[in-house]
């Protein structure tokens, strides 16, 4: 432990709750006495929230009313005192318009939940893709020790033998179901098997991502996020994470420790060494700007570069889920693969170099997880592209989509909303191309709003009945994780706000080159800036209420999508409350 001084009863946050002799004290124990505790359940013991994001609308986190339990069982092991928080579930399938319009809603929560009772340090449960970034923000900008415990992943999805992936496998059979492949029947087989337990999704998606991210930036105890949510050892983990934060706040091992530059650096280089989702970007540097690191897209590109797939992990890899990748030494053994590309003398939750947790990992299954000289793709999973069409940067998952997209340029066909890309996509005689470029706008952060998954725009039902399966598909909108095929993301500025993507037209000619990060569109200088001239605002989506606040602050994709105040340079430190 880098902080040799461990703190004092007198020194613990709570005391200032529990420990004076005057009224206001009186009334929080004899509160927390009307609970059925006395002071021996509080008095030098440290006070641990456990901010759960258990819902009854929350699939992946079903497990959480059992898993809060083996946390609170850890923590009173190690002379703790267990007080469970609820927090915003955030269900990424059942959340609408979209969970990222919410992600800023928990970090608030969870800033606040923290700031606002006598805790001490904090448990962090989560793992459905935007309770990942959400509650490690919150927990960022308050400051105290925490220790993030994620969900772990849902077994295999299964049907008539098949595996099946999560997100992955349902577009890809919904693709066959339009082109009229399968059969009604086969169809229901595959709704009723593909999400059999409890636990995030087990392809490489946001969650995935998101919950090893927190893994390599020192957050999570070492291999917590590999292990599947149905596995015991998910129970031991979950008890070792609740005894394990009462020491880091004896210790007083706050985030600003942990999270530093190698830290950041370390979570980029595992995220494109896992395929990781598209998401992972957004998140990735919303969560380091709350550390008051910067993180630029430019960044992200360049680490990339230089950093091959090495997870065989669905949609970026062929054949294998989360389990498989659990079985095959999970995310110890990856991160021991990458070798001097991660600094190892991070330090993490545990109080030791990152190195430490590494020990003894091993590979058990060589074609799950590769070594950096026999990857499943020679670079990063994700590439940034700028040009006249995306000035400040939009993304692409090359690992996902068909090489021959790399290097393209064909005809805009635009839609304006997602009703009207239905129009287009439905339209089984539709007069298309293959070369054709599918854009969709005002699908942004604020167009939105929220920045919905629709980035992975269906194929057209005119070209999906010609046997195409992919095509170059564009937009301001963000993906899921477990998506696949030519997308381009996050363009910014988004065209709700002007950016140059709200001046394209139906018929321009959109020219991508992968290889030489650039996105551009045929049109000269000076026709667009006569269009923009032309261009006018749509309405406000908002006259009240939270939408009306997140349109007011949100920031755009390259900035991470959080909101302006939040920000470490926005204002002073928040001060503790008067109690
Ligand atoms: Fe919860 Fe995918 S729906 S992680
Ligand atoms: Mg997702």
């Amino acid at each position: 432990m880098t902080n040799a001084k461990r703190r004092s009863p007198q020194d613990l946050r709570s005391a200032r709750w529990m420990a004076p002799d005057d009224f206001r004290s009186f009334g929080h124990r004899s509160r927390t006495m009307q609970m059925g505790f006395g002071p021996e359940d509080w008095v030098d013991k440290p006070v641990i929230a456990v901010v759960n994001t258990w819902s009854d609308a929350q699939p992946c986190h079903a497990h959480f009313k059992h898993r809060a339990e083996d946390i609170k069982r850890g923590i009173l092991q190690a002379g703790g005192f267990p007080m469970e928080l609820p927090a915003l579930s955030l269900s990424e399938s059942l959340v609408k318009p979209t969970t990222m319009l919410y992600r800023n809603m928990l970090a608030m929560e969870t800033e606040e939940l923290l700031r606002s009772h006598p805790i001490d340090g904090a448990v962090l449960m989560g793992g459905c893709d935007k309770t990942t970034p959400g509650l490690v923000m919150g927990a960022l900008s308050m400051g105290l020790p925490f220790i993030y415990v994620p969900a772990g992943p849902m077994l295999r999805g299964n049907y008539k033998g098949n595996v099946l992936g999560s997100g992955t496998d349902g577009f890809k059979y919904w693709d066959e179901r339009r082109a009229g492949t399968i059969t009604k029947e086969e169809w229901l087989g595959v709704e009723a098997g593909i999400a059999r337990s409890y636990g995030h999704c087990m392809t490489m998606g946001t969650a995935s991502t998101m919950t090893a991210i927190a893994e390599a930036l020192g957050l999570t105890l070492p291999g917590a996020s590999s292990i599947p949510a149905t596995d015991s050892n998910h129970q031991r983990m979950c008890a070792a994470a609740g005894r394990r934060i009462v020491d880091m706040v004896w210790e007083d091992l706050t985030p600003d420790k942990i999270l530093t530059e190698a830290a950041v650096r370390n979570a980029v280089t595992v995220a494109m060494s896992m395929g990781c989702s598209t998401n992972a970007v957004i998140h990735l540097i919303a969560i380091a700007r709350r550390a008051g690191i910067s993180l630029t897209l430019d960044d992200l590109d360049t680490i990339g570069h230089t950093t091959p797939v090495i997870a065989n992990v669905r949609p970026a890899g062929q054949s294998y889920l989360m389990e498989d990748f659990y079985y095959a030494g999970g995310l110890r053994a990856l991160m021991n693969n990458l070798g001097d590309k991660l600094d190892r003398t991070a330090l993490t939750v545990t109080g030791r170099p990152l190195a430490e947790g590494l020990e003894g990992a091993e590979v058990y299954n060589e074609d799950v997880i590769r070594t950096v000289d026999n990857p499943v793709y020679h670079e990063g999973s994700l590439a940034v592209l700028k040009g006249n069409l995306a000035p400040d940067g939009a993304v692409i998952k090359p690992a996902a989509c068909d090489p021959k997209f790399y290097k393209h340029s064909g005809p805009a066909l635009v839609a304006d909303s997602y009703a009207e890309l239905k129009k287009i996509i439905d339209d089984e005689n539709l007069d298309i191309s293959p070369d054709t470029v599918l854009v969709l706008r005002n699908a942004g952060p604020q167009g939105g709003p929220g920045m919905p998954e629709w980035g992975m725009i269906p194929m057209p039902k005119a070209l999906l009945k010609k046997g195409h399966r992919d095509m170059l598909r564009l937009s301001d909108a963000r993906m899921s994780g477990t998506s696949y095929g030519a997308c381009v993301l996050h363009v910014a500025p988004e065209a709700y706000v002007g950016g140059p993507l709200a001046l394209l037209r139906t018929g321009d000619i959109v020219e991508i080159d992968v290889p030489n990060r650039t996105l551009n569109m045929r049109v000269s200088d000076e026709e667009l800036a006569a269009r923009s001239k032309a261009w006018t605002p749509p309405a406000p989506r908002y006259g009240r209420g939270y939408g009306w606040m997140f349109s007011r602050h949100i920031q755009q994709a390259d900035k991470g999508c959080d909101f302006d105040f939040l920000g470490t340079e926005f204002g002073p430190r928040v001060d503790e409350p008067e109690i």
